[in-house]
């Protein structure tokens, strides 16, 4: 069969051969459908983030998928159901992260990434999963199911940030994220057409006509250009914001959120910033968090539970969203395309086959 691999650092993806993967005992055969890329495949093409499994000098890229079940092999599920995989396995045998369903949760050692860490990604024709690492997506989402995964990151982010205030009567009425790509604009949508906040912003630095700043117009958001507001600004030009979502990677947004938020408000921070030595005034900082309550929080990776949320949240996504999120699909063929960023493109997939 066909796969996409790389060898970290040290070229650009291509297409190899590998065997058919034969299921073990109580694991399925998948056919993989659609694979999207995101900023994390970059990193690991350049060889900044991840490693290839033990003994091998490339890794099979790919941890946005979706595919269907082609072989049970004796399973409970259905030759036939479209599935989306999740991304954390256990290194060595199981260890309590996973045996608890909280691999998002493990430190550093105690899980692969497929596709990222260690072990191999999903962009190949076929992949083998167990059942408990895969959840069901309704065959009308199977095109747009590439976005379970990056949503099930977003569910559990702000799952994360709304728990660090349950702790008191929290009804927050704005969001704010910080970063118009395809994470944040995921995260903004799910802000909008699903959790129902009332006021939404999305921090970029942009110029129109821009294909992101589109989506934010017809989301009903507002747009924050962070080259004319800075982010400890937004308080007095908008307004203190409830809750934060950092979906850029720009490390001085980490510190610049406790400035722009509002008293009792929490910042959920994703972004997986390079090092970066800069000045900050700490004294203030440490002070607007304590004096007025606020929280930060952050999260990585999901599990299965945010998974299964992700599924139900896709669902109740507007398909226009969907359609002018995922700008480009590519056949394996024009896999040079396929990795090509630029700013007409928000989130792009390769195809393998079609259900
Ligand atoms: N924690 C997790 O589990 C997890 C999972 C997935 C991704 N991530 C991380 O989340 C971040 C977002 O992912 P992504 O795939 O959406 O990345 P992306 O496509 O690179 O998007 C980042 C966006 O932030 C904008 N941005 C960067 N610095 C900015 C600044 N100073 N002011 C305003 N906008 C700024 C960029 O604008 P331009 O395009 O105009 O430069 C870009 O649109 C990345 O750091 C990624 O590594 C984390």
């Amino acid at each position: 069969m066909k796969a996409i691999a790389v060898e970290p650092g040290a070229g650009t993806p291509q297409v190899v051969e590998r065997p058919l993967p034969e299921p073990q005992s109580g694991e399925v055969l998948i056919r993989t459908l659609r694979v999207g890329i995101d900023g994390t495949d970059h990193e690991v093409i350049a060889g900044a983030y991840g490693e290839t499994p033990a003994g091998q000098d490339r890794l099979i890229l790919g941890h946005e998928a979706v595919g269907v079940v082609e072989d049970a092999n004796g399973t409970d599920l259905a030759e036939g159901t479209v599935v989306a995989p999740t991304v954390r396995r256990p290194p060595n045998g199981s260890n309590p992260y996973f045996e608890a369903g909280e691999p998002d949760m493990a430190p550093e050692g105690q899980y692969l990434e497929c596709g990222i860490v260690g072990a191999d990604g999903f962009m190949a024709e076929y992949f083998t999963a167990r059942p408990k690492y895969l959840v069901s997506v309704p065959r009308e989402l199977a095109e747009q199911g590439i976005l379970v995964e990056p949503l099930s990151v977003t569910e559990k982010g702000i799952e994360h940030a709304i728990a660090s205030r349950s702790a008191f009567d929290w009804r927050p009425e704005s969001a704010l994220v910080l970063g118009n790509g395809s994470l944040g604009l995921l995260t903004l949508a799910v802000f909008k057409e699903v959790l129902d906040y009332e006021r939404t912003y999305c921090l970029g630095r942009r110029d129109r006509p821009d294909p992101t700043l589109d989506i934010i117009d017809k989301l009903g958001s507002t747009y924050i250009d962070s080259r004319e507001t800075p982010m400890a600004d937004i308080p007095t030009v908008y307004e203190g914001i409830d809750i934060i979502y950092e979906a850029t990677g720009y490390a001085k947004h980490a510190f610049e959120t406790v400035e722009a938020l509002a008293p009792n408000g929490v910042g959920a921070l994703l972004g997986v910033p390079d090092d970066w030595t800069f000045e900050i005034n700490g004294g203030h900082l440490h002070r607007e968090l304590v004096l007025h309550n606020k929280a930060l929080v952050g999260s990585v990776n999901s599990n299965r539970d945010h998974f299964a949320a992700a599924v139900k949240t896709l669902g109740q996504l507007p398909e226009w969203f969907t359609d002018d999120l995922i700008t480009d699909v590519y056949e394996l063929e024009e896999l040079e395309a396929a990795f090509k960023t630029d700013d007409t493109t928000i989130k792009t997939a390769v195809e393998f086959s079609r259900i």
